[in-house]
């Protein structure tokens, strides 16, 4: 880190970037996830590098190669990510939140495989904890991370839902995305989002790829850090 020193505007930040869809095991074989291939994440981890962060990438099993230079931390279940975003956004100077998180976990992990039985099965979901909710409560305390994104993935009223969650999570900028798209959110290489931002601005930006989206996003961030 101290030999390799890195240019670039981001250079001496360090940013936390989370990717992909946390799994929920339900046995040894078996999970429940997201639709999430985690490129956004991982495109906003590889602009973070290429503006000269240092990078601590923490993401779930994906298809994808880790950026060259990033710090990657493995992860599976919503739990295992929020202690990861814990210990590495204690000095961060800015975690964006674009992983996935499971909102439900199977109440029990079953310890051997489920055999099938030709009736039905039954699953009990519990809720997973909110990350950002933890994090917005320990920002409080200490200051770090010093900057938070979040992003809200909808299927209908997108700038109202994103606009609750940037208040309720307590972000400095939300990156609303409308999932039910078929050329951009999940799984292809395009996006189209809106930031919407604590003092109450407002950017709309057009379909491009994610790698583009997540230097759009790095760029507001450079006006805060
Ligand atoms: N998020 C989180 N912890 C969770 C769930 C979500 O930190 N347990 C984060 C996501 O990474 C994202 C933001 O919260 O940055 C919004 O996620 P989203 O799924 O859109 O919103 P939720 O608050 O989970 O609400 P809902 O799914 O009901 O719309
Ligand atoms: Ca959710």
């Amino acid at each position: 880190r101290y030999l390799l020193s890195r240019k670039g505007p981001l250079a001496g930040k360090h940013v936390v970037v989370t990717a992909g869809g946390t799994q929920e095991p339900i046995d040894p074989v078996r999970f429940i996830t997201n639709r999430s291939s985690g490129k956004q994440g991982y495109a906003v981890a590889q602009a973070a590098l290429d503006m000269g962060a240092d990078v601590t990438l923490i993401t779930t099993p994906t298809a994808l190669n880790a950026p060259c230079g990033a710090t990657v931390i493995h992860v599976r279940t919503a739990e295992e990510m929020l202690h990861a975003v814990l210990t590495y956004s204690r000095s961060a100077d800015l975690l964006v939140m674009s992983a996935a998180v499971a909102d439900f976990r199977p109440a029990q992990s079953a310890e051997q495989k489920i055999k099938k039985t030709g009736k039905e099965l039954a699953l009990t979901l519990m809720p997973t904890r909110d990350i950002l909710a933890t994090v917005k409560e320990k920002r409080q305390q200490s200051g770090f991370p010093r900057h938070v994104i979040g992003f809200a993935a909808e299927t209908e009223d997108l700038l109202n839902n994103a606009q609750k969650k940037l208040e309720t999570k307590g972000l400095d900028m939300i990156v609303a995305n409308n999932v039910s798209a078929t050329d951009a959110g999940f799984e292809v290489e395009t996006n189209r989002v809106s930031f919407l931002f604590a003092d109450g601005r407002k950017i709309d930006l057009p379909l491009q790829s994610k790698y583009a989206v997540a230097e759009r996003i790095l760029e507001e961030a450079l006006s805060w850090l």
